[in-house]
């Protein structure tokens, strides 16, 4: 039976990392840390303080340490009781039992409409949330949240909208619609990754999407386009069409960490605002980093 809360989370962790190469040749981009956290354990965060119970991950090829980030290591709990690291020990157990987690494997990465229609099985007949672990967002309350109250109060499929720079249009599924409520568009088109002289306005849909399982169905049906790849998009198009979408542009600061200058913008953006770190990092910045420049 369909029930209407949201208690399921995709979180597909399949692709390449193309954009951080060398680091992803052997390292998961989805472990690169903001500060002191792996991105994948940010985003796992923001699922369980917005009130998801369980998290599907889509994996591949080389992301197993992904799933053990989230796994109990007992040699490790030994070995910091047994040196009296007692704060540490409480860190490491936190992360172990934060939230139910499964793995599904997406044996060819075939797009991201393919990677979450992995998921079907283990979803059923609930809507769900899928977060890219790409896009960190920092919000009060997180863009999930947001999100799932859109969601309670308009029972339709909502995208995470954003204002993107024209010149960068071409890296996002780019959306039209008309105006509903405050930050609310209901979308009308959509069209993925266009070229900036083609593309029909600069909104922008970023990695947090709250979908009906009927775009399984949708998933099913759709023909692959370039490389074999199922796009996501084209099931949104369609959810559109046949039912509602809404663009949410969402309250907070997002970092693009699948980038490299994203990656060391959100890098410096989370540390400066932490209490042990901001303060020497802003005098290092004010002080220092000019005459090391100059160097
Ligand atoms: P991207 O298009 O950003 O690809 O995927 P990527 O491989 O992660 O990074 P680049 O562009 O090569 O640097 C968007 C999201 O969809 C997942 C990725 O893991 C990422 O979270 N994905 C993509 C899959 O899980 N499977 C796929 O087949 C494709």
């Amino acid at each position: 039976m369909e029930t209407s809360e949201v208690r399921k989370a995709i979180i597909p962790v399949a692709g390449f990392g193309t954009r951080l190469l060398p680091v992803t040749k052997s390292v998961p981009k989805e472990l690169l840390p903001v500060v002191d956290v792996p991105a994948i354990q940010v985003i796992v965060e923001e699922c369980v303080e917005s009130g998801i119970e369980e998290i599907v991950f889509i994996t591949g090829r080389g992301k197993e340490a992904i799933e053990d980030h989230f796994d109990y290591d007992y040699e490790l709990e030994k070995l910091l009781e047994e040196r009296g690291k007692d704060r540490e020990l409480e860190k490491i157990r936190e992360i172990s039992s934060m939230i139910r987690t499964i793995a599904v494997r997406q044996k060819k990465p075939l797009g991201l409409g393919h990677a979450v229609s992995c998921a079907r099985d283990v979803i059923g007949d609930e809507p769900f949330m899928v977060l890219l672990p790409d896009d960190i967002i920092t919000a009060d309350p997180h863009c999930t949240a947001q999100m799932i109250d859109v969601y309670e109060k308009y029972g339709q499929g909502v995208v995470s909208l954003m204002e993107v720079p024209q010149s960068a249009v071409s890296d996002y599924g780019i959306v039209t619609g008309e105006s509903w409520a405050p930050d609310l568009t209901r979308v009308r088109t959509l069209v993925e990754k266009p070229e900036p002289d083609i593309a029909p306005s600069n909104m922008g849909i970023i990695g947090r999407y709250l979908l009906p399982p009927i775009v399984f169905e949708y998933l099913e049906e759709a023909t692959p386009g370039e490389n074999g790849e199922i796009q996501l998009t084209d099931a949104l198009s369609k959810l559109a069409r046949e039912r509602a979408l809404v663009g949410y542009e969402f309250h907070g600061m997002r970092h693009d960490i699948g980038d490299k200058l994203g990656f060391l913008t959100a890098n410096i953006a989370h540390a400066l605002r932490r209490h042990d770190l901001g303060p020497e990092l802003r005098k290092y910045m004010e002080t220092k980093l000019e005459g090391d420049l100059e160097q």
